[in-house]
C-alpha cells in the first residue's frame, strides 16, 4: 500500500477554540475516525468524495477536505455549520460545501460518495426515517460508510421493515408541543421528529448487512478511553460496500437466502464432525450437541431481554 508522507495542517487560535469547546471526548472520536478513513483509502484521501452527515460545526468534512478530500457536510442547523463555514472561508478550502438541508432529504441527486460519515446522528433519529435513508445510503455510497452511535443495550421494543424484525428502544428526542425555537436550541438533538429508535448492537449490524453492504465490522483503535469507560451503549462501526464472496470450499453458501442461512445454522449442534465419530466419542458429542442446542435456546429466550449465556 502507498502511503502518502503526513502532513499537518495548522489552523488558526479562533479555529482551535470553537473544537476545543466540544471537549477531548470529540478529539478521540475525530482522530478514531480519520484513522479509519485513511486506512480504508489506502492513506491517501486526496480526490475521494465524501459526504458528512449531520456535520454540526465541521471537525471531520474540515480534516479530510485539508487532506485532499472533495467534501460536502450536511447539517440542519445553520447554527453549527457556521462555524465550519467561516473556517473554511478563512483558510481558502475551495473543496468543502456546507449545505443546510435534513439528512432524510437526501438523494441520488446529492451526489455519489466513496465515504459517507453518519456521526452522532442515527440514534437521534426515528426507526422508519432510517429505514428510509439507509438504502439511500447505500446507494450514493461507492466504498464504505462510519457510523458513531448510541445503540440500545436491551431489546425492549420492535420494528419492522420489508418483513424484518429489528430490536431496541424508542426514545423521547422533544416534547408533543415544543416549538420549532425551543427544538432548534437542542443543538445536538434531531429536527422533526419528536421519537428516536436506539437498535440494539445485534440489530443495526442486521439492518446495515440487509441494505447489501457486504463487510460491517466494529472499530475498537484508535482508542477513545471515554467510550471505553462507558456502559458499551457508544460503538464505531464500519459498513464496506463490496462485492458479495463467494466460496469454493462451501458452495452451498452461495446462492441461498440469509434467513435459509440462519436456519441450517440452528442445526449446527447436530452436525458431527469427522473426528468426532470414533468409538466412545459418539455419547461425548451427543450430550455436547444437546447442551450447545439448550443453551441457544435459551439465549433465543434471554436476547428478547438484552441478555446472553456467555459461550466457551
Ligand atoms: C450530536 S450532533 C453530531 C455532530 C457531529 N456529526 C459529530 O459526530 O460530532 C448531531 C448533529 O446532527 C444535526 N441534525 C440533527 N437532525 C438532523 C437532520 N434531520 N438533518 C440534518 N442534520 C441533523 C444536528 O444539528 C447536529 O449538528
Amino acid at each position: 500500500m502507498k502511503k502518502t508522507s503526513k502532513k499537518l495542517f495548522l489552523l488558526n487560535k479562533s479555529a482551535l477554540e470553537v473544537f476545543k469547546l466540544k471537549g477531548d471526548q470529540n478529539a478521540v472520536k475525530v482522530r478514531r475516525v480519520l484513522q479509519i478513513a485513511e486506512d480504508l483509502s489506502g492513506g491517501n484521501m486526496a480526490g475521494k468524495k465524501v459526504l458528512d452527515l449531520g456535520c454540526a460545526e465541521g471537525a471531520y468534512s474540515i480534516e479530510l477536505a485539508l487532506r485532499g478530500a472533495k467534501v460536502l457536510g450536511i447539517d440542519a442547523r445553520e447554527e453549527r455549520m457556521k462555524f465550519g463555514r467561516k473556517i473554511a472561508q478563512e483558510k481558502k478550502i475551495a473543496n468543502l460545501e456546507f449545505v443546510q438541508k435534513d439528512v432524510r432529504e437526501i438523494s441520488k441527486k446529492t451526489g455519489s460518495f466513496d465515504l459517507v460519515l453518519f456521526l452522532g446522528l442515527l440514534y437521534h433519529l426515528d426507526a422508519k426515517d432510517i429505514f428510509d435513508l439507509l438504502p439511500k445510503i447505500f446507494q450514493i455510497c461507492r466504498h464504505f460508510l462510519i457510523i458513531d452511535t448510541h445503540i440500545s443495550l436491551v431489546a425492549k421494543e420492535f420494528v419492522s421493515n420489508k418483513g424484518k424484525k429489528y430490536a431496541g428502544i424508542r426514545l423521547r428526542e422533544h416534547g408533543d408541543n415544543e416549538s420549532q425555537d425551543k427544538i432548534l436550541s437542542r443543538l445536538g438533538a434531531s429536527v422533526g421528529n419528536l421519537y428516536s429508535f436506539r437498535f440494539t448492537k445485534n440489530s443495526l449490524v442486521k439492518l446495515l448487512n440487509d441494505q447489501g453492504f457486504t463487510t460491517v465490522f466494529e472499530c475498537h483503535s484508535p482508542l477513545e478511553p471515554t467510550k471505553e469507560k462507558m456502559l458499551g451503549d457508544r460503538i464505531t462501526l464500519v459498513a464496506i460496500k463490496g462485492d458479495k464472496t463467494k466460496l469454493s470450499t462451501y458452495p452451498w453458501l452461495n446462492d441461498i437466502s440469509e434467513k435459509e442461512i440462519e436456519r441450517k445454522m440452528g442445526k449446527i449442534g447436530q452436525w458431527q464432525p469427522y473426528w468426532e465419530s470414533g468409538a466412545g466419542k459418539k455419547e461425548k458429542f451427543k450430550l455436547r450437541a444437546i447442551s450447545y442446542r439448550l443453551k441457544n435456546a435459551l439465549n433465543g429466550l434471554l436476547s428478547k431481554f438484552g441478555y446472553e449465556l456467555r459461550r466457551k
